[in-house]
């Protein structure tokens, strides 16, 4: 993968961490006047992580000489994971579980996979990037399993 490629693919992670960072806080909101505090705590604990994410990322992205995204309308542009639809009513959480298990971890980690089998072929020339990659990959697995933990 060429380094414009790289930057690209780092640059699209970093939206889709914001987007999910949204998504997450904004259930936690409605979420968290119901009686699943549980529920609530989690999401926000996870999307922390997400936002630690981007941060993660858009440090690497500037050590390797981009820059993240400034603009927010084109972060959601450029973002493949950029939507997560939840449940009209409140109530279901069954619905708002599904949603951010399908719409928010399965997507990143199917876009995570996905950086790593391009970096994987020579992950030795760019041990940092891969590395990095291979441990937010691995917070999205443990994601995945706490909200299923929650179904
Ligand atoms: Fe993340
Ligand atoms: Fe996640």
């Amino acid at each position: 993968m060429d380094i414009d490629e790289l930057l690209e693919e780092l640059n699209t992670a970093y939206a889709e961490e914001w987007i999910a960072y949204y998504y997450y806080k904004w259930a936690a909101s409605v979420v968290s006047g119901l009686s699943w505090p549980n529920v609530a705590d989690e999401l926000k604990r996870i999307a922390d992580e997400e936002e630690e994410h981007a941060q993660e990322l858009a440090e690497r992205i500037i050590e390797l000489g981009g820059e993240p995204e400034r603009d927010f309308e084109d972060l959601v542009k450029i973002a493949k994971c950029r939507k997560i639809v939840f449940p009209k009513d409140y109530g279901d959480l069954k619905g708002f579980l599904k949603a951010v298990i399908e719409q928010g971890e399965r997507c990143a980690i199917d876009g995570y996979m996905g950086i790593i089998k391009k970096l994987s072929p020579c992950y030795e020339k760019d041990l940092r990037t891969f590395h990095l990659i291979e441990h937010i990959l691995s917070e999205e697995i443990q994601h995945e399993e706490a909200f299923e933990n929650l179904l």
